[in-house]
């Protein structure tokens, strides 16, 4: 019997953080202030093993889980991540396992990811000027790099591949249009994501948020664009193809027109806690019954307990009055 909230809405993907660290420093996700030398990372023993992962995604997958998405933090920087993903892999009735990555390890990575059963990727990038992506990135990472990464997971066969770019207003909206027309023609996919007030520490405001509605008069003047219906229903990109034949783009508009209608996504963080909303305050302890000797049926009946009763619609209710609310980090949560 498939497993729905309070608001009708199926458990379909899980998103699985595998680190709450990063090697890079975004201001809008892990600002240096906060998460400076002596930020309390979660030690290794409190991170989920790789076999309490896989034991827990065969049992969401049942509930109706089709996707995986692994998050961090930065994902990559979990050593042998390639091993879970080929036992995550072999599961029965997962039909997509993807990650979202910020891109920098892809060159090293890219090949063993595919050979290990990874289909897709998604690669975070801000800018194509290196002074503004360095100054939102904030360790002084190159474009180069990035661009490189990309390189490597196209050659490995990772595709599709989506291209992430966060627009903050007076930061990086004048990339908009090079971004596009860099990315227009190589059949990979930029979509554009509205700044959203994850977390308590990004200092973020409503007159930092370009909303979908700019971006895609700035496009359409360029480039004209027509809608694409959704792949699946609920999806969180907006799609448009450019009418010239020259591929797609997406908008992620959570703050302008939210999408909380069509949310299927539950989030578990690296040290095994569930969350059933982007901007939860508290998440349901996985680690404690894994570690204290649950059965496969009692953790099942606990997705259950978790998931019917949801009713979290965070981003269509959100309003000024919701910030400093005590929300969970999104470098912990995974985005
Ligand atoms: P696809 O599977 O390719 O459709 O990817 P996705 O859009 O689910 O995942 P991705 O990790 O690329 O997320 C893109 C952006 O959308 C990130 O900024 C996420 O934080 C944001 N996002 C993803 N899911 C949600 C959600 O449930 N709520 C909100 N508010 N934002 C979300
Ligand atoms: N607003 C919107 N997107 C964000 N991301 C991280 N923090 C924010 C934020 N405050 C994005 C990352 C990544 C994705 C998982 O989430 O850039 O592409
Ligand atoms: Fe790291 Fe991604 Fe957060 Fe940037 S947005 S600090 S790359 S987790
Ligand atoms: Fe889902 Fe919460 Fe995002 Fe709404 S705000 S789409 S409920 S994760």
């Amino acid at each position: 019997m498939s497993l729905i909230d309070s608001l009708g809405r199926p458990l379909r993907d899980l998103r699985i953080s595998v680190t709450d660290r990063c090697n890079f420093r975004c201001t809008y996700c892990m600002p240096k202030e906060i998460f400076g030398r002596d930020f309390p990372f979660l030690p290794r023993a409190e991170l989920l093993s790789f076999e309490e992962i896989v034991r827990l995604a065969r049992i969401f997958v049942p509930q109706g889980v089709e996707k995986i998405r692994l998050t961090g933090g930065e994902p990559l920087l979990r050593r042998d991540i390639e091993h879970l993903i080929a036992m995550l892999a072999t599961i029965p009735g997962l039909h997509d396992l993807t990650l979202t990555t910020n891109g920098s390890l892809l060159p090293r990575k890219a090949e063993a990811l595919k050979a290990a059963g990874l289909q897709r990727i998604t690669v975070s990038l801000d800018s194509l000027d290196d002074a503004i992506f360095s100054s939102m990135n904030d360790v002084s990472f190159p474009v180069h790099k990035v661009l490189e990464g990309i390189d490597a997971a196209d050659r490995a066969g990772l595709h599709p591949i989506k291209i992430n770019m966060v627009v903050k207003r007076g930061v990086n909206d004048h990339q908009i249009i090079d971004m596009a027309r860099h990315f227009r023609g190589s059949g990979h996919t930029l979509r554009f994501i509205e700044f959203m007030d994850v977390g308590n520490s990004n200092g973020w405001r409503l007159e930092h948020v370009v909303s979908a509605d700019e971006i895609t008069q700035a496009l359409n003047a360029l480039w004209p664009l027509e809608p694409v219906a959704p792949r699946y229903s609920g999806e969180v990109a907006q799609r448009f193809r450019y009418v010239d034949g020259q591929g797609e783009i997406g908008i992620i508009a959570s703050v302008t027109r939210s999408f909380c209608g069509g949310c299927t996504r539950a989030r578990l963080s690296a040290d095994g806690k569930l969350y059933t909303c982007l901007f939860a305050q508290k998440g349901h302890d996985f680690r404690e019954a894994l570690r204290r000797g649950a059965t496969d049926a009692e953790i099942e009946e606990i997705v259950r307990s978790v998931w019917r009763p949801r009713a979290d619609r965070y981003s269509d209710l959100r309003g000024q009055e919701t910030t400093g609310l005590g929300k969970v980090e999104m470098s912990y949560i995974g985005g």
